[in-house]
């Protein structure tokens, strides 16, 4: 066989794991759920998720990804050969294309913005131009269709390249920028008159608000902002080396997702309340609210470029790492060149992806239980498919793979020795921690 590619080094991989966790999910979907789900009370829960679900579904993925150097299908095939626990391998897939062709639609509009504000359009300090400015991106039909192809074929290149010459190199120069420009926004968002009250939201909890569907919603979020349960994580650990420890690389990314997330939340509520804007505006909430801030700025229209251009850098980390779980998919098991396999994976995802974004305008009329194509594919990855798949993954670990396995992959063979009461406790929420979380939260939240 073939030799893989593999990642160069340790901080490598942590930027691409990093660089995959933090997108779009920290700084556009992560604000506006907090918005729309009362504040501090949905962050709470959402922490908790991560600590306590998140975090062990990672280790898992981790676990199948790493020990059988293979995609997410061939892995399954690798680690329990001759029996049917392959076909979770579709899920990932499944669950990889949908999330990347909505994330590719949301990508494109973040191109446009960043275009918008090279060209100072957003110097009118007024919400409903601001607000029908959005409309027009989203609702026309050719144009966000073509910002959605350059966003795809940029990571299309990227992916490309490979992982040490692509994505290593890319994320690792695309990362420390990133946190530096959230950090200067965040600075002067919560320095702003009247900034306090949006610290009141994101940090004071209000628990009158909680129902079965915030913990689906915040489940759903943690999931989506660590990557996990898509396969893309089991996919980029094929690609690390055997002495590299699972347990501190899978820590660090969920610490570095977690402060992008809160970060994020101190770039954008105090400035929201700030210029009393409601903050449950839901998806438009940083291309009108955000806007409109930088408008009223002292170099507002320096902050609004950088900040798109924030977004579009984190939305490209991420969607690298979802075309890569398809393209290994595609490449290892239906036997296609990479090209190959990029040139098929991208044709779906554009398929896919115009329909999503048609279904802001001319296809708004197509809907399920009141969602359009697009917030289908949305609620249908993040609420059902990411949940499923990480329970397949935490259940294969905990209780198909032997338990000597498992901790000799979760110490790398030993390189890493932990304390017996945390080994214990990784073990636990992995086998029965998660899966019946998870599954309880699925059944209540869908009933
Ligand atoms: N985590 C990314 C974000 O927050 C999105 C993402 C990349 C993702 N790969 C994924 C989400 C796999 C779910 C599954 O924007």
């Amino acid at each position: 066989m073939k030799k893989r590619e593999g990642f160069g080094s340790s901080f490598g991989v942590l930027v691409a794991m990093a660089g995959s966790a933090v997108g779009l999910g920290n700084l556009w979907r992560f604000p506006y759920l907090v918005g729309t789900n009362g504040g501090a009370a949905f962050i709470i829960i959402y922490l908790a998720f991560v600590l306590l679900l998140a975090l062990p579904i990672m280790y898992s993925e981790f676990v199948i990804g790493r020990r059988s150097q293979a995609n997410v299908f061939g892995a399954y095939k690798v680690l329990a050969p001759g029996t049917k626990w392959c076909n979770i391998g579709f899920i990932y897939v499944l669950c990889s294309i949908t999330i990347i062709s909505f994330y590719s639609v949301v990508g494109g509009w973040t191109i446009d913005y960043l275009i918008k504000a090279l060209s100072f359009q957003f110097d009118v300090a007024d919400n409903a131009v601001l607000g029908g400015m959005f409309d027009t991106t989203v609702t026309s039909s050719y144009k966000p269709l073509i910002f959605m192809l350059i966003f795809i074929i940029a990571t299309a290149l990227i992916v490309l390249a490979g992982i040490k010459r692509g994505i290593e190199k890319y994320t690792k120069i695309m990362m420390p920028v990133l946190f530096v420009m959230v950090v200067v926004i965040a600075v002067r968002s919560a320095t702003l008159p009247g900034a306090g009250a949006g610290l009141d939201f994101l940090f004071k909890p209000d628990f009158s608000k909680v129902t079965a569907n915030t913990f689906l919603e915040a489940l759903g979020q943690a999931f989506f902002s660590l990557s996990v349960g898509a396969g893309t994580i089991m996919t980029y650990a094929s690609y690390v080396d055997r002495n590299e420890s699972i347990v501190g690389l899978s820590a660090q990314t969920a610490i570095a997702d977690t402060l992008f997330a809160i970060i994020a939340g101190l770039a954008i509520m105090p400035a929201v309340f700030s210029f009393g804007i409601s903050p449950s505006q839901g998806p438009g909430l940083v291309f009108i609210t955000l806007p409109y801030i930088f408008a009223q700025l002292p170099l507002g229209s320096f902050i609004a470029i950088i900040f798109f251009f924030i977004l579009f850098i984190a939305a490209i980390t991420s969607s690298i790492s979802m075309l890569e779980v398809i393209v290994a998919y595609v490449s290892e098991e239906l036997g296609l060149s990479r090209k190959g396999a990029i040139a098929l994976s991208v044709s779906v995802i554009l398929v896919l992806g115009s329909l999503c974004s048609l279904s802001q305008g001319v296809l708004s009329d197509i809907t399920l239980f009141g969602n359009n194509i697009f917030d289908c594919f949305d609620k249908f990855s993040a609420n059902i498919l990411l949940p499923l798949g990480g329970l397949f993954a935490v259940i294969f670990v905990g209780w198909r793979m032997k338990k000597a396995d498992v901790t000799d992959e979760i110490t790398s063979a030993g390189i890493y020795k932990y304390p017996s009461f945390m080994q214990n406790f990784i073990y636990f929420s992995i086998k029965y921690l998660a899966p019946l979380v998870v599954a309880v939260i699925m059944l209540q939240g869908l009933l």
